[in-house]
């Protein structure tokens, strides 16, 4: 199954169009590589019919390009990555945030681009080190991603004990049950951190429909996939749910442009502030 330079142009629009990222023509053989396997799937034998499924109107076509983004994004997560995001989310951030939890404010948290569930789960899982009954108060974490697979997952929350490594000891044994017969042994987690996250279907690249504030938002490795301009307009409306004081991190690779966007002012590795 051959892949044509056109029928790849017309995928990379599709893509772009619907998820802001961008494919360069270096990328042909490997979105021929993903996608066969796809086409296979489908019962397909060229990328031409692909490409008609893709540009359609309907349902088909929708949840087509949601395999697709699937298909060529990568998934890749794990519990406390980029550990000293949690590290000042511990000692600076949540202190004064479950205060304001504790005399009855609101707190929010978001993980934009939560892929199979370890970042919203982490993060609460500091926030119960802290505050072990913050299910009685007004704290939550918006978990979301574009791809509804990996929110699936996310959401059942089971995990092979190996996933587990970086949990510290305590946290595990108190907010992780195993699961029998799951084949090698697996872990669900609680029913309390478990209780404080919402899971919603989210493409970042659209106007976001909630209209709350964010005190956290965690994006991280997620915007390098987008192209200058999805990017932007991605800090941006995030900006707009940020009150001042509140907290962006972005991955290990990304960095938010302050000259461009003077809201955000850099404070640690690889997190923001609102101004
Ligand atoms: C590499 S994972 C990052 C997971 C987690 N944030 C972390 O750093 O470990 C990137 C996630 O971004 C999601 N994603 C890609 N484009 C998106 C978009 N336009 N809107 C929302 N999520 C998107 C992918 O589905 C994937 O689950």
């Amino acid at each position: 199954m051959r892949l044509e330079p056109q029928e790849f142009h017309r995928i990379a629009k599709a893509v772009r169009e619907y998820a802001g990222i961008t494919l360069l023509d270096s990328k042909m053989a490997l979105v021929q590589a993903r996608l066969a396997k796809r086409l296979r799937a489908l019962g397909m034998s060229e990328f031409g019919s692909y490409c008609q499924l893709i540009e359609g109107r309907g349902e088909d076509a929708l949840h087509e390009r949601q395999e697709l983004i699937t298909a060529i994004t990568t998934n890749v997560t794990r519990f406390y990555r980029e550990p000293h995001h949690f590290d000042l989310l511990r000692s600076r951030i949540l202190p004064p945030l479950l205060e304001h939890a504790r005399k009855g404010g609101r707190v929010r948290l978001w993980s934009a681009g939560c892929s199979t569930g370890e970042e919203p789960y982490t993060i609460a899982l500091t926030l119960l080190e802290l505050l072990p009954e913050a299910g009685r108060y007004d704290v939550k974490i918006l978990a979301s991603d574009l791809d509804r697979a990996v929110l699936a997952t996310a959401s059942r929350g089971i995990y092979p004990e190996r996933a587990l490594e970086a949990v510290p000891g305590p946290l595990r044994r108190t907010h992780f049950d195993p699961v029998p017969g799951e084949g090698e042994p697996c872990f669900a987690i609680g029913s309390t951190p478990r209780a404080l996250i919402s899971f919603r279907q989210l493409n970042l690249t659209l106007p976001l429909p909630m209209k709350g504030m964010f005190d956290v938002i965690f994006c991280r490795n997620v915007v390098i996939y987008f192209d200058a301009e999805t990017e932007l307009s991605v800090w941006k409306a995030f900006s707009e749910r940020m009150s001042p004081g509140s907290w962006l991190f972005v991955g290990h690779s990304e960095r938010v442009n302050t000259l461009a966007l003077p809201m955000f002012q850099s404070d640690g590795v690889t997190s923001y502030r609102r101004v």
